[in-house]
C-alpha cells in the first residue's frame, strides 16, 4: 500500500471520521438484512476508530436507486443490523448531506456512530459531482475508505471527496483484500493453483492474462470452458459459447504453453436437454466426454474433472477461485463447484476466494469457514486480480487541496 496511510497512522479521537463502507447488501422481502457478511467485514474498523474516541460517520450506497429517494433502498435497516452487531446504538440520519446532516454529525459524541442515508438518492453521487463530494467532505476531519466492493467505482464518495479531506487512510477490511488479493496472489507459495470459472470468457479476459503471469497451474471450468473447447476443434453441442471470443481462447491456449502453465480444460461435462433458470430444474442428464451432441448443453464440470481438479487444488500450496464452475444456482448443476470448494477446504495451503457468486458457492457447499480469505468484493476483486488500479485506492495517494 505504497503511499497510502493505514488509520492507525492518524490520530482519530474526538474527530469526525468519515468512512466510506460498502453496506450494499441483500435485504429479505420485509426489508431485513439477509446476508450481514458485508457489515461484519466492517467491523475491525468501526470498532477501532469507536475504541480510539472518533465519532464515526458512516456512508454506503445500497443497490441501484439511480438518483431517486426510494425507500427499498433505504440504509435504514442497516443501521438496525450494525446496531445489534455492536451493540451500541447506530444513529440514522435521512440524508447524506445538507445543512441537518451537519448539525447532527456536529452534536456526535466522542465514541458514537452515525449511519447516513444511501448515497445514490443523489445521481451526484455517481457522477462524481464536484459539488456533492464538497458537501460530503464537510462532514469529516478525517477520510477513511473501507469499501473494498466499491473501490472500482470513481464516485464522489469514493473518489471525488478525498481531495477535500486533510486526512485519508484506508480501512482494515481493504487491507486484508489487497493482502490476499495482491500479497498472496503477486508472491504465491507454489504450486499456485487458480480456479476459472464463470459464463463468458469475454469477462475474464484480463485475469485469464493476469494469472498467466503467476499460477503453475489454471483449472478452467463454467461456460467458457465450451469456448475453450471450439478453440481446440470439439463440437460443444448447444453449449452456451463466444464465436468472437474462439480466436482469443486459442491464443490464450498459446500463451500457457509458451509459459508453461499448466492450463487445463474439463475432460467430462454434465449436459442437459434443457435448463429453466426461473423453475430452477435441469432437463435430462448424462455425462459427456470430449464431444456434447446437438441438442444438449454443458451445464456443469463432469465428475472426473472434478476428481482431478479436486486433485490439484488439494495438492496446491496457494489457492485462488474466481467463478462457479457450473450452474450453481440450480442444485443438480452445483455439484462441481461444491466439489471445488470441498477440495479447497481440505487444502492445507492458502485459499482464497475471488468474490461474487463463487462466495455464494462456498457458503451453499457449507465450506466458508474453512477457506482461508473470501473477498467482499465482486468487480473490485476482478479488476483488482486482473492487475489494474482501483479508483477508490488511487484516490488515498492524492494531494490534499483545501
Ligand atoms: C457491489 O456489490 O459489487 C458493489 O457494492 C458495487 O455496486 P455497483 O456495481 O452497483 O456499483
Amino acid at each position: 500500500m505504497e503511499g497510502i496511510n493505514s488509520i492507525r497512522d492518524i490520530a482519530v479521537e474526538g474527530k469526525r471520521v468519515f468512512v466510506r463502507v460498502d453496506f450494499n447488501v441483500p435485504l429479505d422481502p420485509n426489508g431485513h438484512v439477509a446476508d450481514n457478511t458485508r457489515i461484519v467485514a466492517a467491523l475491525p474498523t468501526i470498532r477501532y476508530l469507536l475504541e480510539h474516541g472518533a465519532k464515526v460517520v458512516l456512508a454506503s450506497h445500497l443497490g441501484r436507486p439511480k438518483g431517486q429517494r426510494n425507500p427499498k433502498y433505504s440504509l435504514r435497516p442497516v443501521a438496525e443490523a450494525l446496531a445489534t452487531l455492536l451493540n451500541q446504538p447506530v444513529l440514522f440520519l435521512e440524508d447524506c448531506i445538507g445543512s441537518e446532516v451537519e448539525d447532527s454529525i456536529s452534536e456526535m459524541a466522542e465514541n458514537s456512530v452515525v449511519l447516513l442515508e444511501n448515497l445514490r438518492f443523489h445521481a451526484e453521487e455517481e457522477a462524481n459531482d464536484e459539488n456533492f463530494s464538497k458537501a460530503l467532505a464537510k462532514l469529516a476531519d478525517v477520510y477513511v475508505n473501507d469499501a473494498f466492493g466499491t473501490a472500482h467505482r470513481a464516485h464522489a464518495s469514493t473518489a471525488g471527496m478525498v481531495p477535500y479531506v486533510s486526512e485519508k487512510a484506508v480501512g482494515f477490511l481493504i487491507e486484508k483484500e489487497l493482502e490476499f488479493l495482491e500479497g498472496k496472489v503477486n508472491h504465491p507459495e507454489r504450486p499456485f493453483c487458480v480456479v476459472l470459472g464463470g459464463a463468458k470468457v469475454s469477462d475474464k479476459i484480463g485475469v485469464i492474462e493476469s494469472v498467466l503471469d503467476k499460477a503453475d497451474r489454471v483449472l478452467i471450468g463454467g461456460a467458457m470452458a465450451y469456448t475453450f473447447a471450439l478453440a481446440q476443434g470439439r463440437s460443444v453441442g448447444n453449449s452456451r459459447v463466444e464465436p468472437d471470443y474462439i480466436e482469443l481462447a486459442k491464443s490464450l491456449l498459446e500463451k500457457a504453453k509458451a509459459k508453461n502453465v499448466d492450463l487445463q480444460l474439463p475432460i467430462d461435462t454434465v449436459v442437459t436437454n434443457k435448463v429453466d433458470f426461473d423453475g430452477r430444474t435441469l432437463g435430462e442428464l448424462k455425462i459427456a466426454e470430449g464431444v456434447i451432441e446437438d441438442g444438449w448443453e454443458g451445464v456443469d464440470i463432469g465428475p472426473k474433472t472434478a476428481e482431478k481438479y479436486a486433485d490439484f487444488i488439494r495438492n496446491s500450496k496457494t489457492v485462488l477461485w474466481n467463478g462457479p464452475v457450473g450452474i450453481f444456482e440450480i442444485e443438480a448443476s452445483a455439484q462441481g463447484s461444491y466439489k471445488i470448494a470441498h477440495a479447497m477446504a481440505a487444502c492445507e495451503g492458502t485459499t482464497i476466494v475471488g468474490g461474487g457468486d463463487c462466495v455464494k458457492a462456498i457458503h451453499q457447499s457449507g465450506c466458508a469457514d474453512e477457506i482461508t480469505f473470501l473477498s467482499t468484493g465482486g468487480g473490485a476483486s476482478l479488476q483488482l486480480l486482473e492487475g489494474k488500479p482501483l479508483p477508490g485506492l488511487e484516490a488515498l495517494k492524492t494531494r490534499t487541496s483545501l
